[in-house]
């Protein structure tokens, strides 16, 4: 299992939008980190339990996702970084706990304005991870992720051994998996239109339950050993008093393995029956591109290594 570095904050950048009311924030490894912290107003502590069970789950996978690590809050920080506070009600304002919380490495590094939260619907045809988004749906089945799902997109410049991919291109990084177990429920919840990203173009004309073999088979080499190791890296703080309700969960999603082909094809019908118009996309295609996406999507968990382009 991979290790999850700890990390001091050091300098407060600027705030991020969304209900979790996430900060980015500099820290002593030289890296900047989107931080959830503790008490958190989307659900405390065990969004943090949930974004780091599922961070290490999606590696595990082979879905991109950006890098974590714990981020710890000082005193000193606190009182030197006065914008570092979370509101309540309508002039009220809360101070982040001192102690651990969750950073995912911002993928922009410090050149945050070349991330995109959105990409439009020709480019997001040019994302060359795009077959994540299948192994990203079978995972958020899996662990009945009771929000949408997010990615964020940039440039960077592909390596890989495959054959046909372009040299630089969009990729994304599926961020966000706070609500997870149904977010601070803690529970597993089965409905159909869950688990889709807002763009549905992204998943082709041609969706077949076929596509996701892959990514079920890796599924389903998730054993409980990995999930236990997962467990034992969650900073204790996160964890206190909820240690079993957190084992319960775990317990419950390895017996779920076996449900993702059965919770996916639902899913696959649900996009297959939406209106032709909702997927009216004729990819506008460059030669390199037209190698790189046939019409089915790249399934394959392809080997990209990326880094951000300026
Ligand atoms: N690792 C990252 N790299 C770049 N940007 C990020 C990263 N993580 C989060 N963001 C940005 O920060 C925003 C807030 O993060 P996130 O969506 O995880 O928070 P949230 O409060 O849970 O949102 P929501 O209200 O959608 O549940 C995202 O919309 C995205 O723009
Ligand atoms: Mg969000």
């Amino acid at each position: 299992m991979q290790r999850v570095p700890s990390v001091n904050a050091k300098r407060f950048v600027r705030k991020m939008r969304g209900s979790a009311q996430a900060h980015l924030l500099e820290c002593d490894d030289g890296s900047f980190y989107v931080v959830k912290f503790s008490n958190n107003p989307q659900g405390g502590r065990r969004v943090l339990d949930n974004e780091f069970v599922s961070s290490l789950l999606m590696k595990r996978l082979g879905i991109h996702t950006p890098e974590i690590a714990v981020v710890n809050l000082g005193r000193d920080f606190l009182k030197a970084n006065p914008e570092v506070r979370l509101s309540q009600g309508s002039n009220q304002t809360v101070m982040p706990e001192i102690g651990p919380h969750f950073g995912s490495q911002h993928v922009g590094g410090a050149v945050p304005a070349t991330v995109f939260d959105f990409l439009p619907s020709a480019m997001l045809w040019e994302v060359v991870n795009r077959g994540d988004f299948l192994g990203v749906m079978a995972f958020d089945k899996w662990v009945s992720n009771a929000d949408g799902r997010q990615a964020v997109f940039y440039r960077a410049q592909i390596n890989t051994e495959m054959p046909g991919y372009p040299r630089v291109g969009w990729v994304a990084q599926f961020i966000d998996n706070g609500l997870a177990f149904q977010g601070r429920d803690w529970t597993f919840y089965d409905s159909p239109v869950q688990g889709i990203y807002m763009r549905r173009i992204i998943y082709g004309r041609r969706l077949s339950l076929r596509d996701f073999e892959p990514w079920v088979s890796a599924v389903m080499q998730i054993g409980q050993d990995v999930l236990d190791g997962i467990f034992k890296l969650l900073p204790p703080a996160w964890v206190e008093g909820q240690e079993h309700e957190l084992q319960r969960v775990l317990n419950q999603l390895y017996d779920r393995r076996e449900r993702v082909p059965e919770l996916l094809a639902e899913t696959v019908k649900c996009i297959q029956a939406m209106p032709a118009q909702s997927v009216p996309f004729v990819p506008r295609r460059s030669p390199k591109v037209t190698r790189l996406c046939s019409d089915k999507l790249p399934h394959t968990k392809n080997s990209v290594v990326a880094r951000c382009s300026t």
